[in-house]
């Protein structure tokens, strides 16, 4: 009889990077990942899968890259994490440790803000559905309140007549631009205007400090154009007797999840019906390899023609006023990975080939919005496995057919084996637990905070 002679096996656990969709990843969590792939298993051993990481020193790190734009430009600001982004107390914390201010869109927000240690004062409250219980906090708290329509300034002038003890409402107007006059929020020049007059007629009720807008999409240039519309309100309000000190321009500041270059070139070979196990390519997806990092962009932004000889920045100077930003992703860049475990890999029809991991589409939300995570998992594993490289999509736990991470076929070195890890890096931006919740009565996935000690030594501690 021959001798049976086992297969070579890894004696060591090993981080398999992706090859067409390569995340960006901080080099502080790509050491662990290299170095310590290990602890990941562990972690997840002890804390359940999906199991977020959560990591302040990027945030950090975010805050002071836009800081230094600001600075270079020496323009007074003014900085609001949107924390809408991430549900992360930590990175509330790494707000509050920047010196930076948050803006929250709810009660809960402003009060996880305020635990996390930032004064009422540097709180910027936006969205257009405030609770009155929200104003109530946020009057007596001195809080920034960005107003969005004629009736919500209704409302806080209830409020405020009947406020104990007396208060004073510090407000910007959020304006809509004209390249979006279908929109459910803010005001166009009708509505601004008559503001304007409540605020005059008003002066004890209200300290008006300036106008906002927030604007979907990515592009800097929408943002100069709706700058350039916001500074004739400027205008309106000085002659009217304001004194407006404020231009706040939201969020939608871009990040860059991949190479642009692997981006394009996936968008132009990789991106057909075939690659998808469900053959339909989504309509759209976030700019995952944006051409401009978020500092190219502002400085782009500040560098623009506000008039004919005069930048953003020089207006800004000139006007004495101060630009305040409100970046919710941008500022979690690198904040965080997302670790499922491989419950098994299962061959199906048409020769396809479904990764079941221990999470939900809940956990890695993009699905549910039609859209695709274009960054590609990596594989921790410690089996024994021959390299073959294979092609399968990936599935949540659950039994709802739309309980798909992603659609995409990915490409893998080896076939991820039960007790693999599937690594999304740079998840803190509305994916992670965006959605999540304790459907099938999973327990809610746990989020670590990790901090690095010494070099290569890193804390988890519970991210409350
Ligand atoms: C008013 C406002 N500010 C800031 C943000 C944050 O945007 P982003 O995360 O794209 O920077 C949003 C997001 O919807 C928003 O509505």
């Amino acid at each position: 009889m021959p001798e049976l002679i086992a297969p070579p096996t890894k004696e060591t656990t090993e981080a398999q990077y992706p090859k067409v969709l390569k995340p960006l990843i901080d080099p502080v969590i790509d050491n662990l990942l290299k170095h310590s792939p290990e602890k990941l298993v562990e972690l997840v051993n002890q804390h359940g899968s999906p199991l977020n990481l959560v990591w302040p020193h990027a945030f950090e790190a975010n805050v002071q890259a836009l800081q230094s734009v600001l600075k270079r430009h020496d323009v007074d600001y003014a900085i609001f994490y949107g924390a809408k982004a991430n549900k992360s107390q930590c990175l509330l914390t790494a707000a509050s440790a920047s010196g930076i201010g948050t803006d929250v869109s709810s009660l809960f927000e402003l009060q996880a803000a305020l635990r996390a240690g930032t004064p009422a004062e540097h709180l910027c409250a936006t969205g257009p559905a405030k609770t009155a219980a929200f104003h109530q906090v946020l009057l007596q708290g001195g809080s920034l309140i960005c107003v969005d329509s004629l009736e919500e300034i209704g409302h806080l002038k209830a409020l405020l007549d009947t406020s104990q003890p007396p208060a004073k409402a510090r407000i910007l107007l959020r304006y809509r631009p004209t390249s979006c006059p279908a929109s459910r929020f803010g005001m166009g020049a009708k509505d601004l205007f008559q503001c304007l007059q409540h605020l005059v007629e008003q002066r004890e009720s209200f300290h008006f400090e300036g106008f906002h807008f927030h604007l979907g999409g990515y592009g800097y240039e929408t943002r100069v154009q709706a700058f350039r519309e916001v500074t004739g309100f400027i205008d309106a309000a000085r002659e009217m007797g304001l004194d407006p000190v404020m231009i706040d321009i939201g969020g939608g500041l871009p990040m860059r999840y991949v190479d642009p270059q692997d981006y394009n070139s996936f968008l132009q070979n990789d991106n057909n019906p075939g690659h998808y196990q469900n053959r339909r390519v989504p309509d759209s997806f976030y700019p995952y390899g944006s051409n401009l990092t978020v500092c190219q962009w502002l400085d782009l932004f500040l560098e623009s023609d506000h008039s004919p000889g005069k930048t953003i920045a020089g207006y800004l100077k000139s006007q004495n006023i101060k630009l305040a930003l409100e970046p919710g992703r941008s500022l979690v860049d690198q904040a965080a990975i997302s670790v499922f475990r491989v419950t098994r890999t299962k061959q199906i029809a048409d020769n396809k080939v479904v990764i079941f991991a221990e999470g939900s589409s809940f956990s890695a939300c993009e699905t549910w919005f039609s859209s695709e995570y274009l960054v590609d998992p990596i594989l921790i594993t410690s089996k024994e496995s021959q390299p073959v490289p294979m092609q399968a999509y990936i599935a949540g736990h659950s039994c709802l057919d739309d309980d798909v991470i992603t659609h995409r076929l990915i490409n893998f070195d080896t076939t991820p084996q039960t007790g693999d890890l599937l690594i999304y890096a740079n998840t803190a931006g509305y994916q992670m637990d965006l959605l999540e919740n304790e459907f099938h009565r999973h327990p809610l996935p746990q989020r670590l905070m990790v901090t690095c000690c010494t070099d290569g030594n890193y804390a988890f501690t519970p991210d409350y």
